[in-house]
């Protein structure tokens, strides 16, 4: 493994929340292999003994079945009605991240069909039609941090957050999308690792690992009436990705 694999494998586990990784020291006496890396005899190096970075060939479903039809990993498990995984197209150039499941989605087990879904797909069609971008919500994958309901839609627990952030990003290492767009600070926090705010965060590019992210502002954010200023700045968000991702 060279510097580069390791420390792509190091931001992995701490994505994941694992502070700390133990290098196994080697057992017996330590040769150098061709490849110029330290095994000793007939024992895995110490660092190909971890875990993969994602499973080798990993798919959306791959993951959708390790998630499993009843996931009970935390306890949004307990007022759930539907896993929400993810919709669109499984080679997107462009991935949103979302918050979790509300009510709508909850009872159809997909991401964005309510209020705040439709505002989303209007954005993303409008938007990409005026700006003579040729693509359509289907284009694009939509997903959450969360898969499951939050009670009473609250913002998900830090422990929630990272027990289905693994999925999450292994979504997007599957995908491996051009551009990420984090909407809202759940979906901001769990990619970016900040507690920033999104009006500091939004409108620049970020990364989450290679890929470049974009925060915007959550689509429930705009429905709310006074939020005229935030609804100009989102669109203007969504422009710069479109352009960024599809020119
Ligand atoms: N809000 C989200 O963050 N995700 C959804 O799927 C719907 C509303």
């Amino acid at each position: 493994m060279n510097r580069d694999e390791l420390r792509e494998r190091l931001n992995f586990y701490k994505d994941l929340g694992v502070d700390e990784v133990f290098r196994r020291e080697p057992l017996g006496q330590a040769i150098l292999s061709p490849a110029g890396v330290t095994v000793d005899q007939g024992v895995t190096l110490a660092s190909a003994s971890l875990p993969s970075l994602a499973p080798e060939g990993d798919t959306l479903l791959k993951i959708l079945q390790d998630i499993g039809d009843d996931c009970r990993r935390c306890r949004l498990c307990e007022g759930r009605s539907k896993i929400v995984f993810g919709s669109g197209n499984e080679q997107a150039s462009l991935v949103f991240v979302g918050e979790g499941p509300g009510a709508d989605e909850d009872a159809q087990g997909f991401p964005f069909v309510g209020r705040a879904g439709q505002l989303l797909t209007q954005m993303i069609e409008n938007t990409a039609t005026k700006e003579g971008i040729p693509i359509r919500r289907p284009d694009v994958y939509i997903c959450n941090v969360v898969k499951c309901r939050p009670p009473e839609n609250r913002t998900p627990q830090p422990d929630e957050m990272e027990t289905c952030g693994q999925f999450l990003f292994r979504q997007l290492m599957a995908i491996r999308p051009k551009a990420i767009c984090a909407m809202g600070s759940t979906a901001a926090k769990a990619l970016l690792g900040t507690k920033e705010g999104v009006t500091r965060l939004r409108g620049k590019w970020h990364k989450w690992r290679d890929i470049p992210v974009m925060v915007m502002y959550h689509p429930s954010y705009l429905l709310r009436p006074y939020n005229q200023d935030a609804k100009r700045e989102a669109w203007e968000d969504l422009k710069k990705v479109l352009h960024f991702v599809y020119d």
